[in-house]
């Protein structure tokens, strides 16, 4: 029998999704010590799970060099990766959207050109070009997004809003919600053939888990 390849986003996603493969019988041991290894093995279930930055995960899908990742709903459009979505965790709950200062919001649908700055170039133009038929300039940052309107980079931003304390403390407010996001569960096109009843057996314990409201899913 052949390993099957997990990819994990990591951080806190990894941790949880650990606590859900021990609960669905699939536990890695070795993942339990704290370490710089980015690779586990049970090799009794012959299973392999490593640990991917985030944005590379639907990467690694894609190709086949994991056969099942796990990450948010937020890389997934970002990276557009050709892969099935199959589970939606529903864990890392939070919402894509549209923010700035307040003064903005009605200034906003007015303005022929906007400046929007984002660590997600590819959901925020296809939003604006798709949904509001507007030219936009976008702005690539790495983090701290919020701080761009404020200090003049730019008229709007499209970021996470989690619990809103990020926007809250720094004065900006939500202007429309893009979608909701959550943590989900992609597969390898070959690999849902290859692999069919293996994958398809992780997917149900998961979805039973999911159902049975066990979700205290801490590593
Ligand atoms: C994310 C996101 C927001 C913040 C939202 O940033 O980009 O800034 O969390 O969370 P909140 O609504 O609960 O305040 P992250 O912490 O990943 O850091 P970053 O600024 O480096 O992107």
């Amino acid at each position: 029998m052949r390993y099957l390849t997990f990819a994990l986003a990591k951080g806190r996603l990894a941790d949880q999704t650990m606590g859900l493969l021990e609960r669905i019988g699939m536990p890695c041991e070795e993942m339990r010590e704290k370490s710089r290894k980015l690779i586990f093995v049970n090799e009794e279930l012959k299973i392999k799970i490593f640990l991917a930055k985030t944005s590379d995960v639907p990467t690694y899908v894609e190709y086949g060099a994991a056969d099942i990742g796990v990450v948010g709903k937020d890389t997934i459009l970002e990276e557009n990766r050709n892969v099935y979505e199959m589970l939606d965790l529903g864990l890392g709950k939070c919402r894509m959207c549209v923010a700035g200062l307040p003064e903005m919001r009605d200034r906003l649908g007015k303005l022929h050109s906007l400046r929007v700055a984002t660590k997600y170039p590819n959901i925020a133009r296809e939003y604006f070009y798709h949904k509001k038929h507007k030219t936009v300039e976008i702005i690539k940052l790495n983090g701290s997004i919020e701080l761009a309107p404020i200090v003049g980079l730019s008229d709007c931003i499209v970021d996470i809003v989690e619990s809103g304390a990020t926007l809250r403390e720094n004065g900006l407010v939500v202007f429309e919600e893009i979608c909701p996001l959550s943590a989900r569960v992609i597969v390898n096109r070959v690999s849902m053939k290859m692999e069919h009843q293996r994958i398809i057996d992780v997917m149900d314990r998961i979805r039973y888990i999911l159902r049975s409201g066990i979700n205290d899913t801490n590593y």
